[in-house]
């Protein structure tokens, strides 16, 4: 099909497709504006895979990256998983393969692995638990203190997450370059000045250096329900997020700490490609049974936890 239609039409035509093919769109809260309010669910890696293994629909349309798509796959194989842009990955989850984790494991006999859910599935299969950023406190918790936990693939993550829980973890040396990378101490220090009494969230993906000069150390879905009732922040998260909330609450007085914290794979969903999915059931993602067993275990004992 060649998309020359206006964007008006796009979204009357996706509208109309998803009931047709009953559909259920899933979108993360780093989608761009146009995505997240065609999406019947928003929210965070972890509301969204509590969603999406609840969902009946024939069809889900996950408007994220391939880790999130991938889990929804192993959580609901029910539900045929679509992923309007295929080549949407995340560079994190590709720091860490299932060969460099068993030899982790090899280094450190005896020590559980968590395994952040911005992940592969092999990598998945070969932890014990997973966790995502809402959780990962909890998870570390839920674990013998009495050896080392291996925290994989992200280290700001972990290494957060084990002076919350006062666990002792050893960290992979991932990171996500959207978080590491988009946001510096100069900018704090110049927005703090600019914008005195505003309330800096930060997530936890951030360096560590952005984390200790942050009031609050949360996830997305977090930082959505913060703004519920705050009014004056300053954000340290990818900024589709913060995009959208200022599209929800134009109200309040929200700002980016750095418009640099972009990630490109995010922005891969655009309405020509979520309208293509729907209307050639493209891009399915499938896991191999064996693999989704493994890691579904991983997945399901984080969920215990989140009930
Ligand atoms: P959460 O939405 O779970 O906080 O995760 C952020 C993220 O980077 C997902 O890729
Ligand atoms: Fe991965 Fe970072 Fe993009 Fe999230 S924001 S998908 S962790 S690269």
């Amino acid at each position: 099909m060649s998309i020359a239609m206006d964007t008006s039409s796009i979204k009357k035509e996706i509208e109309r497709l998803k009931h047709e093919r009953q559909a259920l769109i899933l979108a993360h809260n780093y989608q761009a504006v146009e995505i997240q309010e065609l999406a019947d669910f928003r929210g965070d890696s972890l509301q969204l895979a509590i969603q999406a293994a609840q969902v009946t629909a024939p069809l889900i349309v996950f408007c994220g990256v391939r880790f999130m798509a991938e889990t929804a796959a192993i959580l609901n194989p029910r539900s045929k998983v679509l992923l309007p842009a295929a080549d949407a990955g995340c560079p994190m989850a590709d720091m860490i393969s299932a060969e460099q984790l068993i030899s982790f494991k090899n280094q450190h006999p005896g020590s559980p692995v968590v395994c952040y859910v911005n992940s592969t599935v092999d990598v998945k299969a070969e932890s014990d638990i997973c966790c995502t950023s809402s959780n990962a406190v909890k998870v570390l918790q839920s674990l013998p203190a009495d050896k080392p936990i291996l925290f994989v693939p992200d280290r700001n993550l972990g290494s957060w997450a084990a002076k919350q829980s006062g666990r002792q973890v050893i960290t992979w040396n991932g990171y996500c370059p959207t978080h590491q990378w988009g946001f510096s101490l100069e900018d704090i220090k110049a927005l703090r000045t600019q914008y005195p009494g505003f309330t800096l969230l930060a997530h936890p993906e951030c360096d560590q250096a952005i984390v200790e000069q942050a009031d609050l150390v949360m996830s997305t879905g977090g930082m959505m329900n913060w703004m519920q009732n705050g009014d004056k922040a300053i954000i340290a998260t990818e900024n589709g997020l913060t995009n959208y909330l200022k599209h929800l609450y134009p109200e309040k007085s929200i700002v980016t700490l750095s418009p640099r914290a972009v990630c490109q794979n995010m922005k891969k969903t655009t309405l020509e490609n979520l309208l293509q999915s729907l209307v050639d059931l493209q891009h399915e993602i499938t896991v191999e049974s064996c693999i989704a067993e493994k890691a579904r275990k991983s997945i399901d004992r984080m969920l215990e936890l989140s009930r």
